[in-house]
C-alpha cells in the first residue's frame, strides 16, 4: 500500500485515485477547493481523502502531477520540499492548436523536475486517454504505459503502480526520454480526435518470439 498525492480533480487525477483506492492505496487529493460539490462527491465515490496541494504532498510517498500544463510548473514549485519523494507527471505540455508548449530539446517533465530539487521525477501516464487508464486491457490484453526517470527505485514504483491498474509497464529510460513520450501523447491525441479514430485506442508494444 501507497501513501499516493493526486494534485487535481479532473478526468486524469479522479480516474488515477479511483482505480488506486480499489487497489487498496490510500489516495489524497490535492485540490483548489477540499470543500467543493464535485470534489465531495469524487471522495464519497473513492474513499480517497482531500487536502491543499502541499498538505496532500507532505504526507505522500508518491505525489501526481494531473493539472494543466499551463499551470503545472507554478503547480510543482508550490508543493514545498518534495526531496526524496516519487513524482509522477502525467501532465502533457500541449498548446492551443494541438502543438507541443515546450519541446523537443527539454520536455515538460524535466521543467517539473527543476522546480523540485531532489525529487525523484517519472513521466507516466501521459500517453494514453483517461478512458484507458480505468480499462487497460485490450482483446484480453494489456496496453503499454511508457515511463521514464532518472531514478529506478522510483520507476519500479511507478510501474507497480501502472500495473496495479492493469498495464503493462514499459522503461523508456531516463527523464530526458520524456522529450520523446510527450510527443507521443500527441499521435495518440491526433489519432483519437483529429483522424476520427476515437478514444478506445491504445499503445502497445510487441515483441517477436
Ligand atoms: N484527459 C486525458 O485523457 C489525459 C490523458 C493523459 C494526460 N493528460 C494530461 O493530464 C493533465 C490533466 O488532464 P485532465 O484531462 O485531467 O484535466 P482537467 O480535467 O482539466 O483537470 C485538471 C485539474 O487540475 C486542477 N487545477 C489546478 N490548478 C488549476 C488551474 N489553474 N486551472 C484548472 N485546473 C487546475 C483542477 O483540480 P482542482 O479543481 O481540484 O484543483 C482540475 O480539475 C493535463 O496536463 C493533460 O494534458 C490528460
Amino acid at each position: 500500500m501507497m501513501n499516493i498525492a493526486i494534485i487535481g480533480t479532473g478526468t486524469v487525477g479522479s480516474t488515477l485515485g479511483a482505480g488506486w483506492t480499489q487497489r487498496g492505496h490510500s489516495v489524497t487529493f490535492g485540490t483548489r477547493d477540499p470543500q467543493a460539490e464535485k470534489v465531495r462527491t469524487l471522495l464519497g465515490s473513492t474513499g480517497a481523502a482531500a487536502a491543499t496541494p502541499p498538505e496532500a504532498a507532505a504526507s505522500a510517498d508518491v505525489v501526481v502531477l494531473a493539472t494543466p500544463w499551463n499551470v503545472t510548473v507554478d503547480v510543482a514549485g508550490s508543493l514545498g520540499d518534495l526531496a526524496g519523494k516519487v513524482v509522477v507527471d502525467a501532465t502533457n505540455p500541449i498548446a492551443s492548436g494541438l502543438q507541443l508548449a515546450v519541446g523537443t530539446t527539454t520536455s515538460g517533465a524535466e521543467q517539473v523536475a527543476q522546480q523540485l530539487p531532489g525529487a525523484r521525477v517519472v513521466k507516466a501516464f501521459n500517453t494514453t486517454g483517461a478512458e484507458n487508464m480505468a480499462a487497460p486491457i485490450y482483446n484480453g490484453e494489456p496496453i503499454t504505459m511508457f515511463i521514464c526517470g532518472d531514478d529506478e527505485d522510483a520507476k519500479a514504483s511507478v510501474a507497480g503502480l501502472a500495473r496495479d491498474l492493469g498495464f503493462e509497464a514499459v522503461d523508456v529510460g531516463p527523464l530526458h526520454a520524456a522529450r520523446f513520450l510527450e510527443p507521443m501523447a500527441l499521435v495518440w491525441i491526433q489519432l483519437a480526435a483529429v483522424q476520427g479514430l476515437g478514444r478506445d485506442i491504445a499503445f502497445k508494444l510487441v515483441r517477436r518470439g
